[in-house]
């Protein structure tokens, strides 16, 4: 398919503006949460990429109209006729996103029972969804396998419970969050996640009449509600957009003004992204960040949950760590395969050695199971152009990043995917300068 390709011709620094909206990783769910209250609800800051399409989607089959508001970017959410909707319908959303999950307390407690179709999702690992599940079970909730997808049930009003996650999973702590606040009771939760998205949620769910607290020891208590309203609220900006793009200024040897990216979601990527050498400076609305010249350092690097390195920063850092001097070591402890996107890059010329063994640091749930999770790159590299397919949405975006680093055209493949999670990336590309185009189609 032609239009899914893109010819990048590398070796120019991106130069100049963009801006960054509301969190990928936090607006869907917000939406879902939407489904919660018996008023309409006004999110703002929302930003036009495919993820949220598709909850729109899936939210209108279920009877909640989705419309625009007054400023751009703001979307109305009313959820005053919930109905059942119908499976085909569902089914035709399998394996667009991982959201649909996020469904299930929210149609459990409207409806009393949720459809869920196929999930799809990035291919950075097994993905598994038995935390959703357990807890959706802890819960009260019924669960039933069936060849379309699973079919849940809620034979009586959902109860709170107390939960201990076996690791602090993102999905698992919002499927908690998103069921207990119209649970009978209270709920706890243990090892829970707390990525800054997680208390945008809960922002978004005390505006509309949740009662939440969290613990500094990740501990989240939720005290079930009978009735939620609607919430007027603003996203937090993407903090993984921002880095994607502060990663591909450093590795361009360029200089963008990332508007809308916030420092505080931000400070870790930001240390990191000093100690390699990158320059940045912070005002009220957005962060500039440069290559200020001169060699870049490698680092040893390990994703972890938040507080620690995002793992969705990883990969595009990784391109930047190829034009470093020296030996970098990147630990990936949250997804087990989220180092494969490297290999196209050692085919532009990177040396990168991956190993299943916990490099540099702290041992992780993958050390003993022999995924190649750790990573040596020794730089700085030359990159050259190359044929790329997108293997998953950060890993994509990497590639762009490489391809645009490197010397001569590459062909990226299947660009697509990059729309699920960062709004206008073309248009963006182009205002920075780079030089890109859509090949022409061929006539037949
Ligand atoms: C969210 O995925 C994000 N996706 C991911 O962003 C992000 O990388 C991830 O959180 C970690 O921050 C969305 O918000 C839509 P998890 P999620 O549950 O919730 C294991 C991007 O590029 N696990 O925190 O699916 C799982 O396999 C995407 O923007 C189970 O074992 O992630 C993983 O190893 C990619 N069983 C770890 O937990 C389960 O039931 C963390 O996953 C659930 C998770």
């Amino acid at each position: 398919m032609t239009d899914d390709v893109l010819l990048v011709h590398g070796g120019t620094p991106l130069e100049g503006e963009i801006r960054v909206r509301g969190a990928k990783n936090l607006v869907p769910k917000a939406m879902v949460a939407a489904l919660l209250g018996d008023e309409p609800s006004r999110l703002r800051n929302v930003p036009d990429i495919r993820d949220v399409r598709v909850v729109r989607g899936l939210l209108q089959l279920h009877g909640v109209t989705v419309g625009p508001g007054e400023e751009a970017g703001e979307l109305v959410l009313d959820p005053s006729h919930v109905e059942s909707a119908n499976v085909a319908d569902i089914d035709a959303h399998a394996g667009s996103s991982r959201i649909p999950i996020l469904f299930c307390g929210p149609l459990l407690h409207r409806l009393g029972h949720a459809f869920i179709p196929g999930l799809g999702g990035c291919d950075i690992g097994g993905r598994p969804i038995d935390f959703h599940f357990e807890v959706l079970r802890q819960f009260g909730a019924t669960i039933e396998k069936r060849p379309e997808g699973q079919y849940l049930e809620a034979p009586q009003r959902l109860r709170g419970t107390k939960i201990r996650l076996p690791y602090p999973s993102v999905g698992a702590t919002e499927q908690v969050l998103l069921t207990a606040v119209l649970a009978e009771g209270v709920t706890e939760l243990a090892n829970a996640a707390v990525e800054p998205e997680i208390e945008d949620l809960i922002c978004v769910l005390q505006k509309m009449g949740a009662i939440i607290s969290m613990d500094t020891d990740r501990t989240i208590r939720i005290t079930g509600v009978d009735r939620l309203g609607g919430f007027n609220h603003r996203a937090l900006p993407d903090r993984l957009e921002s880095a994607s793009w502060a990663s591909a200024a450093l590795a361009t040897k360029g200089d963008v003004y990332v508007r809308g990216a916030s420092q505080r979601e931000m400070m870790t990527f930001l240390n990191t992204f000093r100690r390699v050498g990158g320059a940045f400076e912070v005002d009220d609305a957005g962060i500039r960040f440069w290559h200020p010249g001169g060699p870049l350092n490698a680092i040893a690097l390990e994703t972890d949950v938040h507080p620690g390195f995002q793992t969705d920063w990883q990969q595009p850092l990784v391109v930047a760590l190829t034009q470093a001097s020296g030996l970098s070591i990147v630990h990936e402890t949250v997804y087990e395969s989220r180092l494969g996107f490297t290999s196209a890059l050692n085919q532009m010329g990177a040396h990168i050695q991956l190993y299943s063994e916990c490099l540099g640091g702290t041992p992780c749930r993958f050390g003993r199971r022999n995924f190649l999770h750790s990573a040596v790159v020794s730089g700085p590299t030359k990159l050259q152009g190359a044929n790329l397919v997108i293997p998953d949405l950060r890993g994509g975006f990497s590639y762009l990043i490489a391809a645009l680093a490197a010397q001569g055209t590459s062909h990226v493949h299947g660009i697509d995917l990059i729309n699920r999670g960062y709004e206008n990336f073309m248009d963006k590309l182009r205002a920075l300068g780079a030089h890109v185009e859509l090949p022409a189609p061929v006539e037949s």
